[in-house]
């Protein structure tokens, strides 16, 4: 992992979950979307990989009351602290490699395996998508939740392009999935958000997106008064937020 994205996510990690979350209903929806996708039950084995502060994790804890606790993964430890310490969470300190490696072992098989918006950040995903595969129970299966290349965020021209080089194509990690012998899907899912203007300016100003991370704070600037004219009549902002959810199964047999 490059110490750029270490840093990136040191620095935004105590307003993570304000900036993040949108609303607490974004977070509802969204996690009920992981769960229907994955069919997830309480007698499931569940890792989030790259969990960050667990903001997702939480919901997911409480949806599906699962037996043991989720396994909380990520390899920042200014993000993993901020997981709630209850018994249905489980920290462990390691990045997706690190797992598939076998660095780090899970506690035992995996029935699910969530990285929502994690994988991006991985360097050799099909090796990494390999190893995180062979942790899986003969039922189990992973979920990629990603964004697309192309996004409806309200950001300035330069976040897109450079988002757009940065993004992994969706096709191509689902072409990973099968590549690394599951069974794989892809299916997109739509969030309608609505934000005020004034929050989504602290939120680009904080650099609540790992790609505002790649600019100066002059180019940031510039962009934020780009972004200001541009909807200078929207004191809300309204933008859907499509999501890839890529799907992989341990095949039958
Ligand atoms: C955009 S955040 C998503 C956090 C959480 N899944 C959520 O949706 O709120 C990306 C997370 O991936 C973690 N991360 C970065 N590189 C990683 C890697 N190689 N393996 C696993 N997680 C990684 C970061 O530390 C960060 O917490």
């Amino acid at each position: 992992m490059s110490d750029l994205t270490v840093e990136h996510y040191e620095r935004v990690a105590p307003d993570y979950d304000e900036h993040w979350s949108y609303d607490p209903d974004y977070v509802r929806r969204f996690t009920q979307a992981i769960v229907d996708s994955l069919r997830l039950t309480r007698s499931d084995a569940i890792a989030d990989v790259g969990c960050g502060t667990g903001l997702y994790t939480r919901r997911l804890a409480a949806e599906v009351e699962p037996e043991r606790p989720i396994l909380c993964v990520d390899p920042v430890p200014a993000m993993l602290e901020r997981v709630p310490s209850t018994k249905s969470l489980q920290p462990l300190a390691a990045s997706a490699e690190d797992l598939a490696s076998g660095r780090v072992a899970p506690p035992g098989r995996l029935d699910a395996i969530v990285l929502k918006e994690s994988f991006h950040h991985v360097a050799e995903r099909e090796e990494t998508l390999e190893g995180l595969a062979g942790l899986l129970s003969r039922h189990g299966r992973i979920l990629i939740v990603m964004l697309p290349r192309t996004i409806h965020h309200p950001l300035f021209r330069e976040a897109h392009e450079r988002f757009g080089e940065l993004q992994p194509e969706p096709a191509k990690i689902v072409d990973m999935v099968s590549a690394v012998g599951l069974r794989a899907a892809v299916s997109y899912r739509t969030f309608h958000t609505a934000i005020d203007r004034e929050r989504y300016v602290r939120m680009l100003e904080s650099r609540y997106m790992s790609v505002l991370g790649e600019f100066s704070d002059d180019e940031l600037r510039a962009g934020i008064e780009q972004f200001r004219h541009a909807y200078r009549n929207d004191p809300v902002l309204r933008f859907d937020d499509h999501f890839a959810f890529i799907k992989g199964w341990v095949k039958p047999g």
